[in-house]
């Protein structure tokens, strides 16, 4: 396992001591999650933890249920009281891109269901600007052409997810665009602009979303409060 790997997993383990019994979780998805959702398999065995999960991919969903998890879809639950999720990054003010797996759109939704929500990280995602991990957008097939010259004509420098030859697709069956930014200043500014672009479905920046963070650093985990 990779020293990343490593922070990962350990973030990933202290997240689910904060999830009580009888409740609804929301569980993001990514790499750091698969650590998270691997130890509340073990308390749902080990412990007897009953909860209901409402996983944020198909993927998660899978994982989950080859683990005992119980999952629900997000409309079959009335509430989320806390969601764990990972970044891709995270700024000084708590807000936080996201989406780098393909999965933003779905855990939006989850996220905004939720409570409370709770990102894992390690501490290489911690930043003072966000911007130089690219924005993930996920966009509808149809116009995406005609919508990504839009994006390069305000200088977004975008770029379609391409996989072996591919264009890669979201559980929604969308595209995705890149956006590379380098530096975002005003992310609310960038957001707004995004949230009425016609044929983004929804762009990863997560604006004032999250309560508290745990970030994995080399000496245990640190858990902030937004
Ligand atoms: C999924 O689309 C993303 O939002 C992930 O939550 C995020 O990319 C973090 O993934 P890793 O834990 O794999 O870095």
């Amino acid at each position: 396992m990779t020293h990343q790997d490593e922070l990962k997993k350990l973030v990933g383990e202290e997240a689910v001591k904060f999830i009580e019994n009888n409740t609804v979780v929301g569980l993001g998805t990514g790499s750091t999650v698969k650590f998270m959702v691997d130890a509340l398999g073990k308390r749902v065995k080990d412990e007897g933890l009953s909860i209901i999960g409402v996983p944020t991919s198909e993927r998660t969903k899978q994982q989950a249920n080859s683990l005992g998890i119980i999952t629900k879809g997000i409309d079959e639950v009335d509430h989320i009281d806390l969601t764990i999720d990972g970044a891709d990054q995270i700024d000084k003010n708590f807000q936080g891109i996201k989406g780098g797996g393909g999965a933003h759109l779905w855990e939006k939704i989850v996220a905004i269901n939720s409570d409370k929500n709770m990102w894992i990280v390690d501490e290489s995602k911690m930043a003072d600007h966000l911007g130089s991990f690219p924005l993930p957008l996920e966009v509808i097939p149809y116009g995406s052409q005609q919508l990504f010259k839009r994006l390069k004509d305000k200088g977004y420098s975008p770029e379609f997810r391409i996989k072996d030859g591919h264009h890669v697709k979201t559980d929604s069956d969308n595209d995705i665009i890149d956006l590379h930014l380098h530096e975002i200043d005003h992310p609310q500014e960038i957001a707004n602009t995004l949230d009425h672009m016609t044929g983004i479905v929804e762009h990863g920046l997560f604006l004032d979303i999250v309560n508290t963070v745990i970030v994995g650093h080399e000496d245990g985990p640190e858990v902030l409060h937004a």
